[in-house]
């Protein structure tokens, strides 16, 4: 995908301006990246009128400029992470779009808080376990449109990683897959569910 020089101004006024540039980079990797490339080419297939997203897990905001520059129709994005360090930064990583009333980051736990979005995402399905997941499901509309990311990538931050995308589905108790897919990177294998509850 493409990204626009205004955009990428705003990346990197973000990433020097947070408070650990180095760990903000992390946002950066190849592999988050195209993960999240992967994700939007995937999500665009089931978006076909203007919706709302609850990013959760949004960590510095990426993946919401990712999707404002791509042929999503969004009008507007909530980015949750429970870290009060990523607000800040997200709110710059998606400036265009905050000043424009589009894109507001907030810090909170995503197990606490309901979503009445038309899409939730949580790529940070590794980061809660099965109870804090299951919790989180109930806080969703039931017709909302769900985009899970997980792992197989065993590092002590993951707590609830997958073996297998099979397992993955599990995790994730959905009825209604719209597609599930994995993706091989270098390190890890990343896994994805579109789905509804
Ligand atoms: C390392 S990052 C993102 C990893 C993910 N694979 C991705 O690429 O989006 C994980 C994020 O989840 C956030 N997080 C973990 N538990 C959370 C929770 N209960 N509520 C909200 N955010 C949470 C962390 O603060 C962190 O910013």
């Amino acid at each position: 995908m493409q990204i626009d020089l205004e955009h990428l101004h705003h990346w990197m006024q973000a990433i020097r301006q947070s408070n650990n540039p180095m760990r903000t980079m992390d946002a950066f990797w190849s592999g988050q990246l195209r993960s999240k490339e992967w994700l939007i080419n995937c999500l665009d297939e089931h978006v076909h009128v203007q919706s709302t997203i609850d990013i959760h897990g949004g960590w510095v905001g990426v993946l919401a400029s990712m999707i404002f520059q791509s042929n999503i129709p969004c009008s507007y994005i909530r980015s949750v992470d429970i870290d009060p360090l990523c607000e800040f930064t997200a709110n710059i990583m998606n400036q265009i779009e905050y000043n424009s009333g589009r894109f507001k980051a907030i810090t909170a736990d995503m197990t606490n808080i309901r979503s009445d979005t038309d899409i939730v995402i949580n790529t940070s399905c590794e980061h809660i376990t099965q109870d804090q997941y299951d919790l989180w499901l109930t806080g969703l509309r039931q017709d909302a449109i769900i985009v899970l990311q997980s792992n197989n990538y065993n590092i002590p931050e993951h707590i609830r990683i997958a073996k297998s995308l099979d397992e993955f589905v599990e995790q994730s108790e959905l009825t209604n897959i719209l597609y599930k897919g994995e993706l091989e990177l270098p390190l890890y294998t990343r896994y994805m569910i579109i789905g509804q509850k």
